[in-house]
């Protein structure tokens, strides 16, 4: 017979900022509106930077937003709630990639609208987390978008405006000698001047913690904000 084990010897202690719960709730496409969860994280970046894996990768849920080879998986705006270790609740938000070049321009309009508009008016939104290519850096797309938060939410923007948290993704396709070059080549514009990048992959896992506790900051400056 083996001795009971005590609490601590059973589970590994964990990190309060860690997501211990997803689920999905709701899609919105143009015209609709998702419901309310309380304080949302959105995921930006252009299409196939791997948005959708990086969400599941953070919530430890293989498949809870689908992932895709060919660039336009995700089509609307995507809704899961999250639920951390330390019981803190909130929602995120898979948002449609942007910059792909196969789909007609009027479907690409109707998806930057439908991003925009989602950015620039939804209450709940605590922070962005824009991904982009460790092997292309900051595009023009990306830099555009980074104005356009700070420019979309007014006068008091700098001090309203949801943090944003630049991420570099598929950190596992850069060798490891040159990682550190990509990362300072990919450098925040400099009027939102804040975002410091975080290395991430979706395949070993890399970043997990450290965005995962960035996120947890933006929502506790967030929550104490309002
Ligand atoms: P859209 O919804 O089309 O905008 O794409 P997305 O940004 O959600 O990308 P998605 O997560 O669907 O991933 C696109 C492709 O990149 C898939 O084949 C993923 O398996 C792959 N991928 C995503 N993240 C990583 C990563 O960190 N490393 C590597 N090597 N591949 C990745
Ligand atoms: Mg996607």
């Amino acid at each position: 017979m083996t001795a009971p084990q005590s609490p601590a010897d059973k589970q590994p202690a964990g990190e309060p900022w860690e997501i211990v719960q997803a689920d999905f709730t709701a899609s919105a496409g143009p015209g609709s509106s998702l419901p309310d969860h309380g304080l949302e994280v959105a995921f930006a970046g252009r299409s196939n930077v791997g948005k959708s894996s990086l969400i599941n990768g953070l919530t430890g849920r293989r498949s809870l937003a689908r992932t895709g080879a060919t660039p336009g998986v995700t089509r609307a705006l995507i809704q899961f709630s999250a639920r951390t270790r330390a019981g803190a609740t909130f929602a995120l938000v898979d948002l449609p990639g942007y910059g792909f070049a196969q789909r007609s321009k009027a479907e690409r309009r109707v998806w930057a609208e439908l991003i925009e508009a989602y950015l620039r008016r939804r209450e709940q939104l605590a922070a962005l987390v824009l991904l982009v290519d460790a092997r292309r850096g900051l595009e023009d797309d990306d830099r555009a978008l980074i104005d356009f938060m700070t420019a979309a939410r007014g006068k008091d923007a700098a001090a309203t405006a949801p943090e944003v948290l630049l991420v570099a993704t598929k950190i596992d396709k850069v060798n490891r000698s040159t990682q550190q070059k990509a990362l300072s080549q990919i450098e925040p514009s400099p009027s939102g001047g804040r975002p410091r990048v975080i290395a991430w992959s979706s395949v070993t896992g890399q970043g997990k913690s450290e965005l995962g506790r960035r996120i947890a900051l933006a929502l506790e400056r967030e929550r104490a904000r309002r």
